[in-house]
């Protein structure tokens, strides 16, 4: 493993943990929607990192650490905030994304492992890992409770989980009568995401010793059904 950057004093070097048997059955291809899906996340990029600059910064600012698991790694949305050397572990079941992120991770200079599978499952050995990070996926994951027990299960103790979502609207203001109006279709198009999902409650019954969110509207996003975000660093 290289890192191109100094260590931070006093942080002791970990052996990266070994990958386990891979749920390759939790690993999809939809064809033309997960081709459109691979397409929209790789464009809008760098339009969404810019809307949802503020949280991004909160959440996944002054990562050090020389391993990180991302769930739902996508096409590489969150490799900005990553050290050049770092490796990335990327649990992704969507098998069209992967071209894309494994150029991503290239042009980053980060060495990716991308595991096809789902998060449900994921294939490394308990507290292995130092920091996890995701952005929009606890909104499509099957069970959230599920995929965040997993995630505290491969934290070292202390270890952070850091995220970013977007959420079901506060109230049951018009908003929130959108976003259950437009749920199955909105699913359709974006592989089962829901766009009013009650995430901070999933996390807040998942067992952290700390929680830090912060709820906050995307701004200048065009996509006002789901413009209803939250940041979050938990602590196992
Ligand atoms: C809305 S996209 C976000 C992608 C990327 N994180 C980003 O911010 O651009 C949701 C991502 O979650 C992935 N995903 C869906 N189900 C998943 C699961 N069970 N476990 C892990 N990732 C999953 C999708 O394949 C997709 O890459």
């Amino acid at each position: 493993m290289s890192s191109a950057l100094p260590r931070p004093h006093g942080t002791p070097e970990r052996p990266a943990p070994r990958t386990t048997a891979i749920r390759t059955d939790l690993a999809f291809d939809h064809g033309a929607v997960s081709r459109f899906n691979a397409w929209f996340f790789s464009t809008f990029r760098g339009y969404l990192n810019h809307a949802a600059r503020h949280h991004k910064q909160s959440a996944f600012g002054g990562i050090e650490a020389d391993t990180v698991l991302e769930i739902g790694a996508g096409t590489g949305a969150n490799l900005g905030y990553l050290r050049p050397g770092t490796r990335l572990y990327a649990v992704e079941p969507s098998l069209r994304m992967h071209r894309r992120l494994e150029r991503a991770c290239e042009a980053a200079g980060v060495e990716a492992v991308v595991l096809p599978t789902g998060a449900e499952a994921i294939p490394l050995p308990d507290a292995g890992v130092d920091e996890v990070i995701c952005s929009l996926v606890l909104c499509t994951v099957d069970d959230p409770g599920k995929v965040l027990a997993e995630i505290r299960r491969v934290l070292r103790p202390g270890g952070r989980f850091r995220f970013v979502e977007h959420v079901a609207a506060p109230g049951r203001g018009v908003r929130y009568a959108v976003q259950r109006f437009i749920r199955r279709p909105w699913g359709y198009v974006f592989e089962g995401c829901d766009p009013g999902r009650h995430t901070l409650e999933a996390v807040a019954r998942a067992g952290f010793s700390e929680v830090r969110t912060e709820r906050r509207k995307l701004r200048d996003s065009l996509f006002w059904p789901v413009n209803t975000a939250v940041w979050g660093v938990a602590v196992r």
